[in-house]
């Protein structure tokens, strides 16, 4: 079934406490660049025009400040700011409920996600109303082991691994089956696809973005800052005008800005980002974040060919192609590539 066009609500949960950001102030309230972490995402998907309806949950005690925030930055396409439940799953089956009927996909992103940009959220929204469901993804470039009591134990064959991001896109009915019966089995995932994948339902990966930091740890804000920072200048622009004028949206964007996130949070396991970060006062800590992404900088040419195998298929197909020898269009400054997808 394909939604075309598609009339979409969005979820933006960020009802986490927030336990590994050891703050007094919740997440999502954090300020970021003069403005509460949860505002970027908001505002990215504002921008978004297939968006009509935005849900935002939050954690029960700042509801009237998240309120205040959505109205102060006239976001009026947001037409509830709820409470949220006891995990994520909770907290977005709630903002399901509390969505108008007018919107027949869902669009979910998580608020601890500052980075994401107006075309990630459209090409996510395209692939879903043609898929049924669809997340943005980036290949794992580390080797992934299995380990136990401090060993290895087996090897995994990365070039069907993802790390997983929002945005996350569904057909409504989809979502609320995948959820309704999560709920019946006591099945607790910590995304959205994951439920559906439950149903047997597959789901479509769609070129994430590596500069769409979640932000966890206060380190992370240094990062998601420096990110952040990227915005508003010419690169952002022919960025979002990309995404909005492929013809199949299946597409998105690699260019310097995201390689330095990219970078930086593949060289995040080994703490160069936070030891650098941590030592630094605040004003050394920005240029400090992109010094780190300086060092360690990676072309887009280091996309390769990859293909995973949907759990709900017995053949195994290629899903997600990110190497330039697939012939996609180049950036009019020539600076990156946009990756054909899904093909
Ligand atoms: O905890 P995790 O990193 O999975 O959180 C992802 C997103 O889910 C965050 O934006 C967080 O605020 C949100 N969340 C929520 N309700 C919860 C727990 C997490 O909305 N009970």
């Amino acid at each position: 079934m394909s939604l075309e066009p598609a009339t979409v609500g969005a979820i933006v949960p960020a009802a986490g406490r927030g336990e590994r950001f050891r703050g007094a102030t919740p997440k999502a309230l954090v300020p970021i660049r003069g403005r509460p972490l949860v505002q970027h995402a908001l505002e990215a998907i504002h921008r978004v025009d297939e968006v009509v309806a935005i849900v935002v949950v939050g954690p029960a005690h700042v509801l009237d400040a998240m309120r205040e925030l959505v109205a102060a930055a006239r976001l009026d396409k947001v037409t509830a700011v709820i409470a949220g439940g006891a995990d994520r799953q909770a907290s977005v089956a709630r903002g399901l409920e509390a969505l108008p009927a007018a919107a027949d996909l869902v669009l979910i992103h998580d608020g601890a996600r500052p980075c994401v940009t107006p075309g990630l959220v459209r090409a996510v929204v395209a692939a879903a109303a043609t898929a049924g469901a669809a997340t943005a993804a980036v290949p794992i470039e580390d080797t992934v082991k299995r380990g136990e009591d401090g060993w290895v134990t087996s090897t995994l064959d990365r070039t069907q691994l993802y790390r997983v991001q929002t945005p996350q896109a569904f057909h409504r009915a989809v979502l609320e089956r995948a959820h309704r019966e999560a709920l019946r089995s006591g099945f607790h995932g910590t995304d959205d696809a994951a439920l559906v994948e439950q149903l047997g339902h597959p789901v479509r990966l769609v070129a994430g973005d590596a500069g769409n930091l979640k932000v966890t740890v206060p380190e992370d804000l240094a990062v998601a800052e420096a990110l952040l920072g990227r915005g508003g200048g010419p690169a952002d622009a022919v960025r979002v005008e990309q995404h909005a004028e492929a013809p199949a949206v299946d597409a998105a964007v690699v260019r310097d800005g995201d390689e330095i996130g990219r970078a930086l949070l593949e060289q995040r396991a080994d703490q160069v980002v936070r030891d650098s970060v941590q030592a630094e006062s605040a004003d050394r800590e920005r240029r400090s974040a992109r010094d780190v992404g300086d060092r360690f900088r990676a072309r887009s040419d280091d996309f390769v060919h990859t293909s995973a195998t949907s759990p709900t298929h017995a053949v195994r197909k290629p899903v997600l192609s990110l190497s330039k020898e697939q012939g996609g269009p180049k950036l009019p400054d020539g600076r990156g590539d946009i990756h054909p997808l899904c093909r």
